[in-house]
């Protein structure tokens, strides 16, 4: 059992994280707002325990009616205390529950300093819906009523949010309830109205899973959840460890939907590796124990691979821009040393402090005007946006000043663009068109000879894979010396007198450039280093 800062109670569900009412919060997203008290029945005790929530999830199409319940995330765990077992299934919706809170102690009241529980009667739909007034709108699979048909005992004000439990079967306590509503407090014919635990038992660990973790089922097993990953292309992320607990060690685990370039370690859990492609996707970690019959459980989180900036096609704007009611506001890019298009998988990471999120269109505008829309009022009343998209932007010219434009569609909540970065170069790098030049350029006797290829309209570095296509007509191979210098000067030796009295080259070099830029004027160099016999350069064609 805890008390919240708002005014609400709520019960411990792992060690992070605290079952609660949908209407004691104010929506999804960070939240480092609400102190959590535990440990303690007297709110002022010098030995109660006290930490601060850092995230808030409400349950995903909560409007006011029904689905009242959410989770907050501690930034420390609650650890050697026991938890809330949520009730799975409906079996215990009947008998006699206990419910608890610091609430009013009566209609109009005020709050308590102590704990107070009390125990109440199960009372069924139909009885509780014919109960008048809102009572009526009851959303029977959601909602679960108890109370005493001459009132007289019941939650009240400030004890929303709290638990509504009994034991099972094998004595452990279960929560059936989490304190909602009533008509008055403990009003004869008005009973209390709490969210149906059971119900909703599956929607919450399935939420709790993307927030760091399902509660444990006694006897049962669980994954630990990492929360939802970001890396890049071509750096070796930070190690994410999962840890299972509650089956028999050791552990077994496997994964799927990992970005390509990172594995996990079957053997503890630990996920390696440097992602090779941008993009995102869903990951399941799944540990099996060594019991027999062995014990499963899984655990799933997004995961978000960016693609690495290039030099030149990737920028920040850091300057605050408020975001006023109802008014439309752009913070500008502009990229000048890009050549070409932009890429198929350019990320642009926004960064936005905002009261309502909901409210919020946020787009991109290319330097010819294309808008591309990044969010278009999701969210309902979650607060900012800290989020990477991938836009292909394939179509655009990389050069020229880009805005992010956020406009603010309704009254009320305001915020302010904090920082944004583009980065054109991500994903399949724009078409890069092969160059030839079939101009013959003749190899004297002992001359060096340059046959070029000017690259003008790639962007980015060119491949790790690129070919060179070498066309040389001679009458000894042995010869010759052939390299491909690249615009900087910097020379890969492509054929070194090998082949001795061997005629002609024809031959295709696959050469590692992704150190070079791709733009400039590339040169296949010939040098002919002994006497006698000559040839040409016939054609050459170069693939970056
Ligand atoms: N909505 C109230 C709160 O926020 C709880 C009301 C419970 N009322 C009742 N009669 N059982 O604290």
């Amino acid at each position: 059992m805890v008390r919240l800062s708002m005014g609400c109670g709520g019960a411990l569900y792992t060690p992070t994280l605290v079952l609660t009412a949908a209407h004691c919060v104010n929506g999804t997203g960070n939240n480092t707002s609400i102190t959590i008290t535990q440990g303690a029945v007297d709110l002022q005790d010098p030995n109660r325990t006290t930490r601060q929530s850092n995230y808030v999830l409400q349950a995903p199409g909560y409007n006011g009616t029904g689905k009242d319940w959410a989770l907050i995330r501690m930034s420390q765990p609650i650890t050697g205390v026991p938890l809330l077992q949520v009730a799975t299934d409906l079996s215990l919706n009947s008998g006699t529950f206990t419910v608890a809170g610091w609430g009013a102690a009566s209609e109009g009241g005020s709050q308590q300093r102590y704990l107070l529980k009390a125990d109440v009667p199960f009372i069924n739909d139909a009885t509780c819906k014919a109960s008048g007034g809102s009572y009526s709108g009851l959303v029977d699979a959601e909602e679960i009523c108890a109370g005493f048909p001459n009132g007289g005992v019941d939650t009240c004000q400030g004890d929303s949010g709290g638990p509504m439990f009994r034991r099972d079967a094998t004595n452990t306590w279960r929560q059936v309830g989490i304190t909602s509503w009533g008509e008055g407090c403990a009003r004869p014919g008005k009973p209390g109205v709490y969210t149906e635990v059971g119900h909703f038992a599956a929607d919450i660990c399935t939420a709790a899973n993307t927030i760091g973790g399902c509660q444990t089922p006694p006897g049962g097993m669980s994954v630990s959840n990492p929360g939802n990953q970001t890396s890049t292309v071509g750096t070796a992320i930070t190690p994410v460890t999962h840890t299972a607990s509650g089956g028999t060690a050791p552990y077994t685990f496997s994964a799927t939907g990992l970005p390509a370039g990172v594995q996990i370690n079957a053997s503890t859990g630990q996920i390696t590796g440097t992602p090779t492609t941008a993009g995102t996707s869903n990951v399941t970690v799944t540990a099996t124990d060594s019991s027999s019959p062995a014990k499963t459980a899984s655990t799933s989180y997004s995961w978000t691979v960016n693609s690495a900036p290039i030099p030149g096609c990737s920028a920040t704007n850091g300057t605050d821009f408020a975001i006023n009611d109802n008014a439309t506001v752009s913070s500008p890019i502009t990229i000048s040393g890009c050549a070409g298009n932009a890429g198929t998988g350019s990320t642009v990471e926004v960064h936005i402090v905002h009261t309502y999120i909901g409210d919020l269109l946020v787009e991109l505008v290319a330097p010819d005007g294309t808008v591309y829309t990044l969010h278009n009022r999701a969210g309902g009343s979650a607060d900012n946006i800290n989020q990477t998209y991938t836009v292909n932007l394939s179509g655009e010219v990389a050069n020229g000043t880009w805005n992010l434009r956020v406009n603010d569609n309704a009254s009320a909540d305001t915020g302010r663009i904090d920082t944004w970065t583009l980065n054109l170069g991500g994903g399949t790098p724009p078409t890069c068109a092969p160059g030839t030049n079939g101009t013959d350029v003749n190899i004297p006797d002992n001359a060096t000879v340059n046959s070029t290829i000017a690259i003008a309209s790639c962007s980015g570095n060119a491949s790790t894979a690129s070919k060179v296509e070498v066309h040389i007509v001679h009458t000894y191979i042995g010869d010759l010396v052939v390299t491909l210098v690249a615009p900087d000067g910097s020379t890969y030796v492509l054929h070194n007198r090998a082949g001795g009295s061997a005629d002609n080259i024809n031959q295709t070099y696959t050469v590692n450039l992704s150190s070079e830029a791709r733009n400039g004027t590339w040169t296949l160099r010939v040098q002919d280093a002994a006497t006698a016999d000559t040839g040409r350069i016939d054609s050459w064609t170069l693939t970056l």
